[in-house]
């Protein structure tokens, strides 16, 4: 997306808010890999100025291999080519103004084509075991129609988020009965907010292409969808997992020390020295 990544400036003066690391893999990657474990084969990186490093990072990086290869250093062999896709599989189209997500998510139109799509934002970063797009498309194949993860939040949140009026719940699903971006708190009519990730048929690219100002006056996906209902299945699904805001400082940091706490040779490096910040107090 060509959001501008202001909250991490002067960190992203020069380099895209997506290529942040977590522990050791940028934000970028976690979502292309919870892509490929739901089975998505093609991917489509939608970009902006200075956001070329997103789709070099998953080219063939032949210098580099071959460096590694003279040092024996397989481990990072097999690290670099974890980040490398097939031939062919990822396009990037460029959004060429910061319009809204509404704006980037029309300018894949052509790779779009006639068929359903998952949509991941890699500032939301989700552990679980099965992985969230996988979640959704276990749904989509339920249900059809749209689907979109969600979570509760605070009501004094709701200004952050796109809100769901909700029908029929079971607990799991429930029916997307309206979708409104980032309402006031007084207005929001559920305290349910949509996190990124979505599976969406393409009929939302036509009502994409009104260009119509929501919220922050951009063009708003979640107004996009709005359209929808009504016409087709829209669920959302009350995933299993945890979310990681990585947009966000504080969010940014948990996520560090949870996917460290989550690797069986830096864990109980990490345990003890949190053990001793605590003590510290
Ligand atoms: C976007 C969407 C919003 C959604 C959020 C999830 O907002 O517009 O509906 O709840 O992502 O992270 P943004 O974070 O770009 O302001």
């Amino acid at each position: 997306m060509a959001g501008l990544g202001t909250r991490f400036l002067p960190a992203t003066k020069a380099m895209a808010k997506e290529m942040l690391p977590v522990v050791d893999k940028p934000l970028i990657q976690y979502a292309i890999d919870e892509a490929r474990a739901a089975g998505i084969e093609q991917f489509c990186m939608i970009t902006g100025r200075g956001k070329t490093a997103l789709v070099e990072h998953f080219d063939v990086a032949y210098e580099l291999e071959a460096v590694l290869r003279e040092r024996n250093k397989f481990a990072e062999i097999v690290a670099l080519r974890d980040a490398q896709l097939p031939p062919g599989a990822m396009v990037a189209v460029r959004q060429q103004e910061p319009l809204g997500l509404g704006h980037a998510i029309w300018c894949a139109r052509a790779f779009i084509g006639e068929d359903p799509f998952a949509i991941l934002l890699p500032d939301d970063l989700i552990m679980a075991d099965v992985p969230c797009t996988q979640q959704l498309a276990d749904v989509y194949r339920e249900t059809g129609g749209n689907v979109v993860a969600v979570v509760e939040v605070p009501r004094e949140h709701t200004s952050r988020y796109g809100i769901l009026d909700i029908g029929a719940d079971d607990g799991r699903l429930v029916e997307v009965r309206g979708l409104v971006e980032k309402p006031k708190p007084e207005e929001a009519p559920s305290t349910l907010s949509i996190i990124g990730r979505y599976v969406l048929l393409p009929d939302v690219m036509e009502h994409l292409s009104n260009m119509d100002r929501g919220a922050g006056n951009e063009v708003q996906l979640t107004d996009g969808m709005a359209k929808m209902i009504g016409n087709t299945p829209f669920h959302g699904l009350r995933y299993e997992g945890r979310r990681f805001d990585c947009g966000d400082k504080i969010g940014f940091l948990e996520a560090q020390i949870a996917f460290a706490l989550r690797r069986p040779e830096m864990a109980s490096a990490v345990q003890a020295f949190l053990k001793n910040y605590r003590e510290a107090d």
